[in-house]
């Protein structure tokens, strides 16, 4: 059944509530992404994931379901859904959605009628246990939110605690109970008849806790981990769901693998496991963050050891390439200086730098315009992990208040959810009404419609590069070699099948970076990609690379379509 339809994919994320808002309300909507639509054909994508859309009191911003099959009024009707699903597969649009089922919302009908009483026959459904102490007071171990916290929520009906890795209103299910595992995969084969062609699996990793939920041992804000990411169970779980469902039709399964490392990646992705397709893992984007919340110095050497790794992974596992999502910072404002006068350069690098490896790239709404990060105001953020920080900080040590407002303007989530920035007015084409987050300023000069008409923009050398990479085979299936890589300055690296091979070398700094390039054995290859007018068409012994500049060179191979 599966074509693996994916390997040839260039996804585009939608963010739904900051994407393109139809009636004014501030809320980007269905009809919104409809009227986008022939925008993102003209990109050249041929698949959206597109974050949650489903019912829910947005607690977190979707990521707390409180109906599966149905669509949050806030977004539209299933009839927009499905005009929306239509109008994508016309334009040769695939549409993977957001499965967020390690939880639900609290007020899932579920989580209702399981809070009722110990006997309700939805009680199993979540993860209840008695409290410890005299009086069962104190939760049952000792884990921790991953939004700070204690991971258990005391209810006083039943005296019971129930589990929520991320806030209360997020319970974790049961997945050790067999009816959950047979709704999860009815509501994938609903979504599945209606024609969506897969799932991006929120936290999927998280989904089988060890035996006895023991204490763990981590960070504050992070213990637990070793007793919840991949557990004991976990295979047999997707193996379960993969039949049920996910192989049923011709569909793309990719999880997002929070804790998953590299030595483990195999096991839930390799194709012959039935398994994940492929998985969101977070080694790459946590190169300059520790623990998800503290901003360490960007370090290239450390980046491209991850990448490699990641591309070293055996012929049978499929990595995801992105530097964006909804839960990440602006890529522009963290891997460089994306406020500075080469900003275009740098934007069109980090395209380059991820576009020619092997996988399926990932471009967040507002990447292909290269939008930044932006300046809130302590009571401007609107995301609950910024909140709760905050909160978490004011009550237990308020003199750390400034180093937490420095952190979360460097990793707050509410750096990529500020509005798609399609024009340089009020509201910036996003919204005619109050929009539901601040719009980032610097819209006036970074925008779709300005973008569209300068054909030096990124969106426009995005474009030509996804055309680039259709049906490329170097690109898809060859070899991968790195080169220089201790060098902390360029990321280099070949492509090779057979005698034909791209040379792709990215310079992460923004200086003039002599460049020797005698070990790569490419002298003589000639240019196919550049960020900048007036390179060498010949490879020489070296290179100078200009502040940012990224360029591919071609050997034995040349009908190449070039692009400058
Ligand atoms: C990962 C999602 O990407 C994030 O936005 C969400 O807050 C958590 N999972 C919890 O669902």
């Amino acid at each position: 059944m599966k074509t693996r339809w994916y390997k040839d994919a260039v996804f585009y994320q939608i963010y739904p509530r900051s994407f393109c808002d139809s009636n004014g309300d501030g809320i980007g909507d269905i009809k919104g992404i409809i009227s986008k639509l022939d925008y993102l054909r003209d990109l050249g994508i041929n698949a959206v994931w597109l974050s949650p859309v489903y019912k829910s009191p947005n607690c977190d911003n979707g990521y707390d379901i409180s109906d599966y099959r149905d669509i949050n009024p806030e977004f539209g009707t299933m009839e927009d859904f499905k005009e929306m699903l239509k109008g994508m597969h016309d334009r040769g649009i695939r549409l993977v959605m957001d499965l967020v089922v390690n939880h639900s919302s609290d007020e899932h009908f579920w989580f209702q009628e399981s809070k009722k009483s110990k006997d309700n026959p939805y009680r199993d459904y979540y993860i209840w246990r008695e409290g410890k102490g005299k009086d069962g007071k104190k939760p049952p171990n000792n884990w921790t939110s991953r939004f700070t916290g204690k991971a258990w929520t005391f209810d006083e009906k039943t005296k019971e605690w129930y589990l929520h890795l991320f806030t209360s209103k997020q319970p974790d299910l049961n997945w050790d109970n067999p009816k959950v595992r047979e709704e999860v995969a009815n509501i994938c084969n609903f979504w599945f008849e209606m024609g969506v062609d897969g799932f991006r699996c929120d936290v999927i990793t998280y989904i089988s806790k060890e035996e006895g939920l023991p204490d763990g041992k981590g960070l504050p804000i992070l213990r637990g981990d070793e007793h919840f990411v991949l557990g004991p169970n976990i295979h047999k779980y997707f193996n379960e769901i993969n039949e049920k469902a996910w192989s049923r039709y011709d569909t793309m399964i990719v999880g997002e693998a929070i804790g998953c490392k590299l030595k483990d990646a195999p096991s839930i992705i390799a194709e012959d496991r039935n398994e994940l397709d492929s998985a969101i893992t977070f080694e790459l984007v946590q190169v300059d963050f520790k623990s998800d919340f503290l901003p360490v110095k960007f370090n290239l050497r450390k980046f491209k050891q991850v990448q490699s790794a990641w591309q070293n992974l055996p012929s049978n596992c499929w990595p995801t390439l992105y530097y964006e999502n909804h839960d990440q910072p602006r890529s522009i404002t963290r891997y460089g200086n994306g406020y500075g006068i080469h900003r275009k350069e740098l934007g069109k690098m980090l395209a380059v730098s991820y576009f020619m490896l092997r996988g399926t790239p990932y471009i967040f709404e507002g990447q292909e315009i290269g939008m930044t990060n932006i300046y809130l105001k302590p009571d401007e953020y609107v995301d609950v992990m910024a909140k709760q920080i905050f909160t978490i900080v004011k009550k237990v040590f308020p003199p750390l208040l400034p180093f937490a407002r420095w952190a979360m303007s460097k990793r707050a989530r509410d750096h990529a959810r500020t509005p798609m920035q399609w024009e340089g007015k009020q509201g910036c084409g996003f919204t005619t009404g109050t929009p539901w987050m601040k719009v980032n300023p610097n819209c006036d000069d970074i925008n779709v419609v300005s973008a569209l008409k300068n054909p030096n923009s990124i969106l426009n050398f995005y474009k030509k590069l996804i055309d680039f990479r259709k049906g490329n085979d170097i690109i898809k299936n060859g070899t991968y070699k790195e080169y220089y890589a201790g060098n902390k300055n360029v990321f280099c690296f070949e492509r090779k099948t057979g005698d034909k091979a791209y040379l792709v070398i990215c310079n992460f700094k923004e200086k003039n970076i002599p460049f020797n390039v005698d070990d790569t054995g490419m002298k003589g290859a000639k240019l196919v990609i550049s960020n900048y007018p007036n390179q060498e068409d010949v490879l020489g012994d070296a290179i100078l690379l200009k502040p940012y500049e990224a360029v591919v060179f071609e050997k034995g191979n040349s009908d190449s379509k070039r692009i400058i």
